[in-house]
């Protein structure tokens, strides 16, 4: 079935075909007609161009909004039980996430309340989620498992997220995180044998990446090494959780293994930089947990500035990002990174896509990729999106063609 978007104002986000990512410089650039049309068959994007629109069964009136590529959120634990109001309370009153999280709060905090939860309710909290972020502009996604921390709990969560890619129009991707913190009973080494030996070949089927955290008081770079050899022999590429409570080593070890992305990266040295230039990793910030636990915003322009690529996400999860809203990461990239709003919006579509392995199926507007677009309310530009950052700029949400 031939679907025509006409009336738009602005469209923008186009890429040419076989562009997968956007480095340095490039990000400041995006592809843009005025006063124009797309089609759309089959789910995908056929044309587009100025001047009178093609004949087609449907017709979607954008009334002068813009159409951009829908958000691809390339990191985010959705997949949780309850949430931690008790700990936001903690932080309030002047606990860190470290101490919470040696406290026994934290992730282990949620890992309990997932045992105690059954696959259906676990699997319609989560759906929940997605369908929020979903109506706030997101098309393609990706989910952490991560608070299992025990092999049933794990699976438990990857099946959730296999049924998610199954019920929803989004494009999601999910990822293996057993090492996310060391689970209840056990000792550091044995935790991370048990992830290597018995969890990985039981996940590796559901699952398209392996990720650690990485990080100061969870797993070392040795450890991480290790995980990520015994993904690898299951095909599971990783994606790396670095560099978000200390300089971990993170980022290297990751590189070293041919990471698809490093995430986090609120505290790198130019040796990170260092390490990424020349590799095929994305870098990726989640200003979403920076604004959240009061920490350092990841040193964004100097990553472009180095002609590295970056990608943003929301890292949506119940300790430290409790948002999946990816307008509201495209604000802080530019008010606190000091991005601007066209190097936000290739952060959060066509890079993000990237850092979650789907950029030769969505993330801009480019003949043949899947039909996830936004179309938004009459803005004056693409600025109005983060400037006005709390008022309304979605009309219409259309994934796979269809509006939602
Ligand atoms: O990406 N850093 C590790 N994991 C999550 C937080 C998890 C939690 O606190 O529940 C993150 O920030
Ligand atoms: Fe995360």
């Amino acid at each position: 079935m031939r679907h025509v978007i006409v009336n738009i104002r602005e469209l923008v986000g186009i890429q040419p075909e076989g562009t997968t990512r956007l480095s340095g410089a490039e990000m400041d650039r995006t592809g843009s007609l005025r006063d124009a049309w797309l089609l759309m068959e089959e789910g995908r994007i056929t044309d587009f161009g100025t001047g009178p629109a093609p004949q087609a069964e449907e017709v979607t009136d954008a009334r002068g909004g813009m159409v951009l590529p829908a958000f691809c959120d390339s990191h985010t634990h959705l997949v949780y039980a309850g949430s931690r109001e008790g700990e936001f309370l903690d932080k309030i009153n002047g606990l860190s996430y470290e101490e919470i999280a040696r406290r026994g709060g934290g992730i282990l905090n949620s890992a309990d309340l997932l045992a105690r939860t059954d696959e259906e309710s676990l699997y319609r909290q989560a759906k929940a989620r997605l369908d929020e972020v979903v109506a706030k502009g997101t098309g393609a996604i990706e989910i952490k498992s991560g608070y299992g921390l025990s092999t049933e709990g794990e699976l438990k969560s990857l099946r959730v997220i296999q049924r998610l890619k199954k019920e929803s129009k989004a494009l999601i991707k999910s990822t293996f995180l057993g090492a996310h913190a060391v689970g209840r009973g056990f000792s550091q080494a044995d935790y991370v044998d048990q992830v290597c030996r018995e969890m990985m070949p039981l996940a590796a089927p559901l699952a398209d990446f392996v990720d650690v955290f990485c990080d100061a008081g969870f797993f070392t770079p040795e450890e991480t090494a290790r995980i990520l050899e015994a993904g690898a022999r299951y095909g599971l590429r990783p994606k790396i959780h670095a560099n978000e409570l200390a300089v971990s080593g993170g980022v290297q070890v990751g590189v070293a293994h041919g990471a698809l992305s490093v995430d986090h990266l609120e505290r790198t040295t130019d040796a990170e930089i260092e390490a990424l230039r020349g590799s095929d990793t994305i870098p990726t910030m989640l200003p979403g947990a920076s604004f959240f636990l009061n920490m350092p915003y990841g040193r964004a322009k100097d990553y472009i500035a180095a002609g590295l690529p970056l990608a943003l996400a929301s890292d949506y999860n119940p300790g430290s990002s409790p948002s999946g809203d990816m307008r509201f990461v495209m604000a802080l990239a530019c008010i606190k990174m000091r991005l601007t709003p066209v190097q936000a919006l290739n952060a959060v579509t066509l890079n993000s896509a990237c850092a979650m392995g789907v950029a030769d199926e969505t993330g801009s507007i480019t003949r043949g990729k899947r039909a996830n677009l936004l179309i938004t309310r009459p803005l004056p530009s693409l600025v109005a999106i983060p400037y006005h950052y709390q008022t309304p700029f979605l009309a219409q949400v259309i994934l796979g063609g269809e509006e939602i």
